[in-house]
């Protein structure tokens, strides 16, 4: 029964826990901005298109300013995802944008 237990937790840390965090970021990415930036982060898609969302792969800016954008938005075309996203979220998005979508 302990054994089990303990078998349980390790999976439950293994499989959610560390191994998760690049496919969270994408899986976020996906869910959260690939309507505009789309999911090569190229923002070619119909929405992109229309607001002129930047394409991310070419972006010169810091991980801190990537950051700064998620949080703020770029008003009025995108909008902040302050209180939409936890600041862990915001963190892997920018890491996530800054590795080149990777
Ligand atoms: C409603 C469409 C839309 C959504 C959803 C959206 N964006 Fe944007 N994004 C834009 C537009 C449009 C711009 C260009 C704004 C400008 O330069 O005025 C932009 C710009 C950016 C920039 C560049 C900021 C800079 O420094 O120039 C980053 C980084 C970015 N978006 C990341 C994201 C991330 C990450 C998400 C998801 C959490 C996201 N965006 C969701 C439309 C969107």
């Amino acid at each position: 029964m302990k054994r089990t237990t303990v078998a349980l937790a390790a999976c439950f840390v293994l499989g959610f826990a560390a191994p998760a965090r690049a496919e969270d970021a994408k899986a976020l990415f996906a869910r959260r901005c690939a309507s505009c930036h789309g999911v090569d982060g190229k923002g070619q898609t119909a929405m992109g298109k229309r607001l002129g969302a930047t394409d991310l792969t070419g972006l010169q800016s810091s991980e801190a300013a990537i950051s700064v954008a998620i949080e703020n938005g770029k008003p009025p075309r995108m909008f902040a995802f302050k209180g939409k996203l936890t600041a862990e979220q915001v963190q892997a998005l920018a890491a996530y944008v800054k590795g080149g979508l990777k």
